[in-house]
């Protein structure tokens, strides 16, 4: 049988057939635009994702054999307020999860309701990006859109409602809603009383690996698949690549370098650090997960190499690179604000310790540094937790660059496990279309007979004293700069 993973990413949506025993046969991406109506504001529209998705699905499916798609898996972007109307139109492009406007809304959260009322509630606290104080944002300066809301959804589900006519989510999506509460996987009734929405106007919860319906019949006849095509939940873009990685179960670790930088360490059992500094969600196997998110990772680098330097040779920009461990040029990367573990929407990226005789080349590399820096700081609030981590996995564009692989390994001290492919969220997204399917008998079962590591990057002990010294000037810019923009 044939699976599809959908994995609906901020810059283009990427589908994947995978058979039956995780042979990646093909993968297309189409791009759609993303907007930034304001500074530190950033939307798209569902519409976009729902048309690239459709042609998606007829160019990855125009040579296979039809009749063997069985399922339809996802991974999406996070957070993203998609709001529908009662004739199900679109009411305004989604507000997405690395959108800074709602700065107001996350203090009130967290100071009026205040924290530990929203951790016991949600196992979490509010972040500017979370979906809850985008719905307040809404109701204060959109109030007609706000009136208008019959269903409240989240991306990747926006394309399973088309697909299925299901109005759905998943447990691990839903955790970054700030509606859920986590620890007993259901909408939290007391924060849908704080936002002032109703139940009925939140999607129906499943785990991740769970049917949610089939296709529906008009659309199975366009893309000319059987009407018995399961739709299945998916997950958040991150829990589903942690399944594309083989990170489920206890004590595993997962880094995604995608439009975003996340840290993702699974469990079986609920946790959540006593700040709330890590986000404490469902993951995609039934269990649990504590996750760190920076808003610009790889595209810190799209920015530096595409944006500034105008070029799209990212290898050969860093094939000069060679001096690692003694750049005095430090990058903070913070082009959105930065969500983990800072939660400052205002603050902006900068370079810093430039003189006379810095090149091009350590610009550069201050970029990859940067991002690494920022990973390692959501690590220290995991390793402050005592939860032993000595090796990871990693996903997303950013792991193709074996130099940024390299750079991690050694900032973060870690042992980095490469995957066959680095196409986790979609992969995931197969994957566990291919559980709801019954073709495994859960995810981890699945995992294991698939997921395959084929490379291990050791840090070099002299190398990674160097970037110790390099992180602690590091972590001292941060407090110094904030609350400068
Ligand atoms: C996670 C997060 C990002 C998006 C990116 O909390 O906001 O990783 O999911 O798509």
């Amino acid at each position: 049988m044939l699976y599809i993973g959908i994995d609906l990413g901020t810059s283009a949506v990427k589908l994947l057939l995978m058979d039956q025993d995780g042979k990646i046969e093909k993968i297309v991406s189409k791009e759609y635009p993303l907007f930034f109506p304001k500074p530190g504001w950033s939307e798209q529209r569902p519409e976009d994702w729902w048309e690239q998705t459709r042609a998606g699905i007829k160019e990855l499916t125009a040579k296979c054999d039809k009749s063997q798609i069985a399922g339809i898996g996802f991974g999406g972007q996070m957070h993203g307020l998609v709001i529908l109307d009662k004739n199900d139109e679109v009411i305004r492009p989604a507000i997405l999860w690395n959108d800074g406007r709602t700065a107001k809304e996350t203090d009130y959260l967290n100071e009026a309701i205040g924290k530990d009322r929203l951790s016991e509630c949600t196992a979490n606290i509010a972040f500017a990006g979370f979906t809850a104080p985008k719905i307040l944002w809404l109701k204060a300066n959109e109030p007609d859109c706000f009136a208008k809301i019959n269903k409240i959804m989240l991306p990747k589900d926006y394309l399973a409602y088309q697909l299925s006519g299901s109005f759905c989510t998943d447990y691990s999506d839903a955790s970054g809603t700030l509606l859920l509460d986590v620890k007993n996987r259901c909408w939290s009734k007391e924060m849908m009383d704080i936002c002032d929405v109703r139940k009925e106007q939140l999607p129906a919860l499943f785990e991740s690996y769970e049917a949610v319906g089939e296709i529906k019949a008009e659309l199975a006849e366009e893309f000319g698949f059987t009407t018995h095509v399961k739709i299945v939940a998916g997950a958040g873009d991150n829990a589903a690549a942690a399944v594309g990685t083989g990170t489920v179960g206890d004590g595993g670790c997962n880094i995604s370098l995608g439009t975003s930088g996340t840290i993702f360490i699974s469990g079986k059992e609920f946790r959540a650090d006593e700040h709330n500094a890590l986000h404490s969600f469902a993951h995609a196997d039934g269990g649990f997960h504590l996750m760190g998110c920076m808003l610009s990772a790889a595209s810190c680098n799209k920015w530096w190499m595409e944006g500034i330097l105008k070029t799209e040779e990212f290898g050969k920009e860093q094939e000069n690179i060679i001096k690692l461990g003694e750049n005095q040029v430090f990058f903070l990367p913070y082009l959105m604000g930065e969500r983990s573990p800072h939660n400052d929407p205002d603050v902006r990226a900068m370079f810093i310790g430039m003189s006379m005789d810095t090149s091009r080349e350590e610009m550069t590399q201050a970029v990859l540094e940067g991002v690494a820096f920022g990973l390692r700081d959501s690590l220290e609030v995991a390793r402050s937790l005592n939860i032993p981590i000595s090796r990871t996995k990693i996903c997303g564009g950013g792991a193709k660059s074996q130099l940024w692989k390299k750079i991690i390994a050694n900032v973060l001290n870690l042992k980095v496990d490469v995957v066959e492919s680095e196409e986790g969220p979609g992969y995931g997204g197969a994957i566990l279309a291919a559980v709801g399917c019954g073709e495994y008998e859960n995810v981890q079962a699945a995992t294991e007979k698939i997921i395959k590591v084929v490379d291990t990057i050791d840090p070099d002990v002299e190398l990674a004293a160097k970037y110790e010294e390099k992180y602690k000037k590091f972590r001292q810019i941060y407090p110094v700069v904030k609350g400068l923009f």
